[in-house]
């Protein structure tokens, strides 16, 4: 048995644990470009089995989600597209995301919303991995209780025993919400990661009870701008000048930003949390 920080491999020479691959927003066609042309390699080298990306702004004006867009990120390497309040804000989701599984949306949405809040994936090597999108209440369109949601779900899904590994989205404005749930799910989900904000925390880590969290993986997109989209012209509307117009994505260099999981295969809990930030404004990590 070899064993290592990162990996560890059984008698066989069987790699014993998971590479989970979380990434924030994606934000317009900087964000989808920086997906399509780094993930394929960032794959191979990390040696990564399962991604999951927040994929709510990935359409053209920053907002929302087209069939095209998701299709283009699942053949990046994609798996499952989570989302949050701007989920139907593109016509033709409401429409796909029935018959497309890996694309969910939040499961606390008002009852009778289409599509799924949560499935059961299955990654290269036959894991089972739960994917759950939740959506806080503070200061986000009306929802269900979204802690009243996950324990649901917990109550369905048990790590070990419906899924090797789950892993959370939490999409949501505020920074408590999404710190209690890291704590709801701690000894019980992977990973724990939150969305919305488009600006990485630092505070990514391994919990008490061995669950990868970090309060928001911030966006994919371009960080010379006021979360993603066009500076100049939020300012303007900040200022309420009359010349400003629509929010419009900023269309510079889009950094890649998330959190890499390597999970133990036994307990299904995060051994090690790697912060990725690839490309754009800020210092590489990887
Ligand atoms: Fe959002």
């Amino acid at each position: 048995i070899r064993c290592s920080n990162a990996v560890y491999f059984n008698r066989e020479g069987i790699e014993k644990n998971m590479k989970i691959l979380t990434l924030g927003d994606i934000f317009g066609e900087p964000g989808r470009t920086a997906l399509t042309s780094k993930l394929p390699e960032l794959i191979k080298k990390k040696e990564i089995e399962f991604v999951i990306v927040n994929g709510e702004n990935a359409a053209d004006p920053g907002v929302g989600i087209t069939k095209k867009n998701a299709e283009d990120l699942f053949e990046a390497g994609v798996n499952v597209v989570t989302t949050g309040n701007h989920v139907w804000d593109q016509k033709e989701t409401a429409d796909f995301i029935s018959s497309e599984k890996r694309l969910l949306r939040p499961e606390n949405l008002i009852k009778g919303s289409p599509g799924n809040g949560y499935g059961i994936f299955t990654s290269k090597r036959n894991k089972k991995i739960a994917v759950i999108n939740l959506m806080g209440n503070v200061f986000m369109k009306k929802s269900e209780n979204v802690f009243e949601a996950a324990n649901k779900i917990m109550s369905k899904i048990k790590l070990k025993k419906e899924a090797d590994y789950i892993v959370v989205d939490m999409h949501g404005e505020i920074t408590s919400e999404k710190m209690a749930m890291g704590h709801l799910f701690d000894g019980k989900a992977t990973i724990v990661f939150g969305t919305h904000t488009h600006v990485p925390t630092s505070d990514f880590r391994i919990m008490q009870n061995g669950t990868a969290y970090q309060t928001d993986l911030g966006m994919c997109g371009d960080y010379n701008s006021v979360i993603g989209m066009d500076k100049e012209n939020s300012l303007k509307k900040f200022l309420k000048d009359p010349t400003s117009i629509k929010h419009f994505p900023s269309k510079g260099e889009a950094t890649l930003s998330g959190l890499l999981v390597t999970a133990d295969e036994e307990t299904g809990l995060a051994r090690k949390v790697e912060s990725i930030l690839i490309g754009g404004a800020f210092e590489e990590r990887y």
